[in-house]
């Protein structure tokens, strides 16, 4: 049998330097588990730019789609903020996304019990909130035409259109449900049908994908700006969340925020099953590059750790795995390792990146 082949690009910025620990994870199943991968790295963002004059190539892109799995770092920083839009390093990441269609992007909302006094909200608020926000990722406002910028007699107009077919919003929909399948069979669904016709449309699809494939599942639905204060008022009651891109862009970094920090934070992006029965599939922090405290050893590797775990969920059917490795991480927390990022007031002596990850390998061990 051939192992299971995983892409990497470490990327621009801390992206290489957390992607060091997750190597050495990586490693500690192979050499531990017997799970090994095929493991080949490229470059995507600046440091593309620099090598290749391109935030991606074909070459990698081609890589990229015939991987099991890609897992990626960070892309971008301030060397490359005056580049031609087309050249900057998110457009490797958005070009990424795009081709490979992965048009269900999961962000969970996680509150590890050692850090909940971390978070902004109470302690009995967050922890031990476990929630999942699917966000549909390749269509809605970002994408719709027309679009731009244009002159209407003596003022300029700024235009965006929020566009969804059936079939985006019946795939994204179905993505939710059987990932709701996998934990507690409970999705809610928003939108703002009260006031858009794509949320009047997002609402009757999603119900008639629920009621003919999915009635076991518990559906809700409710609009998103009410959404936004449930999800600070008492998020425990969701499970699964599904809705668009742009409503999915702001309430998963505010639900992502209830439980801490950027750095501790993963995300998985899903596309349609492939031949092998596995999703097209990108792993990545949602932490960008940190330039400001890149090569300091300051950065957390907790967010791509947990990135991989999601990799050996939902790619690798490894789920026994994955929950080996949260609980791992979970162990170092509880004894008290802090990055810096995770620091408060407390004053506490923060570990490095490189000390954070061999704490979790000896939890591993
Ligand atoms: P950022 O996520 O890179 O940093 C925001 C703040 O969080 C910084 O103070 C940073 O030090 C801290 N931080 C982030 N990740 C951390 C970690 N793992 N451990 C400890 N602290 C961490 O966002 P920012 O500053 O807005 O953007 C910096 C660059 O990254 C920009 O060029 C931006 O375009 C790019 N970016 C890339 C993303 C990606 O690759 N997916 C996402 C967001 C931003
Ligand atoms: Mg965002």
């Amino acid at each position: 049998m051939t192992n299971p082949s995983l892409l990497i690009l470490a990327g621009d910025g801390i992206g290489p330097e957390v992607m060091a620990e997750v190597r050495k994870v990586i490693d500690w199943y192979g050499a531990k588990r017997d799970l090994t991968f095929d493991v080949s790295e490229d470059l995507v963002g600046g440091c593309a730019y620099d090598a290749h004059g391109t935030p991606l190539t074909d070459e990698t892109m081609a890589k990229a789609q015939a991987a099991d799995a890609v897992l990626l770092g960070a892309v971008g920083g301030p060397a490359y903020d005056n580049l031609d839009f087309s050249l900057k390093p998110e457009r490797g990441l958005l070009r990424l996304r795009k081709e490979m269609d992965l048009y269900a992007n999961l962000r969970p909302a996680q509150c590890f019990d050692a850090l909940a006094d971390f978070s902004s909200l109470k302690a009995d608020v967050v922890g031990g909130l476990d929630i999942m926000i699917v966000r549909e990722l390749t269509s809605g406002v970002y994408f719709g035409e027309p679009r731009g910028i244009h002159k209407e007699g003596n003022e300029r107009v700024g235009i965006n259109t929020q566009r969804y077919t059936e079939s985006e919003i019946a795939r994204v929909a179905r993505s939710a449900f059987e990932l709701a399948r996998k934990r507690n069979n409970k999705v809610c669904s928003m939108e703002k049908a009260n006031v858009m016709e794509s949320g009047v449309l997002w609402r009757d699809v999603v119900t008639e994908i629920h009621a003919a494939e999915y009635p076991d599942v518990e559906l809700s639905h409710m609009y998103a700006d009410a959404g936004a204060m449930q999800l600070t008022r008492w998020p425990k009651q969701f499970d699964v969340i599904v809705t668009d891109n742009l409503f999915g862009d702001l309430l998963s970094d505010l639900a992502a925020m209830l439980t801490g920090s950027l750095g501790m934070l993963p995300s998985a992006s899903l596309g349609a099953p492939t031949a092998n029965g596995r999703p097209k599939a990108l792993y990545e922090p949602v932490h960008g590059s940190a330039p400001d405290i890149t090569g300091q050893g300051k950065a957390n590797p907790i967010a791509c750790i947990l990135s991989f775990a999601m990799a050996l969920r939902y790619s690798f059917d490894k789920g026994d795995e994955a929950t080996r490795l949260e609980q791992a991480v979970e162990a170092v927390l509880a004894d008290g390792l802090r990055t810096a990022d995770l620091i408060g007031e407390e004053g506490r002596a923060p570990v490095s990146t490189s000390e954070m990850g061999a704490a979790i390998i000896a939890k591993l061990d």
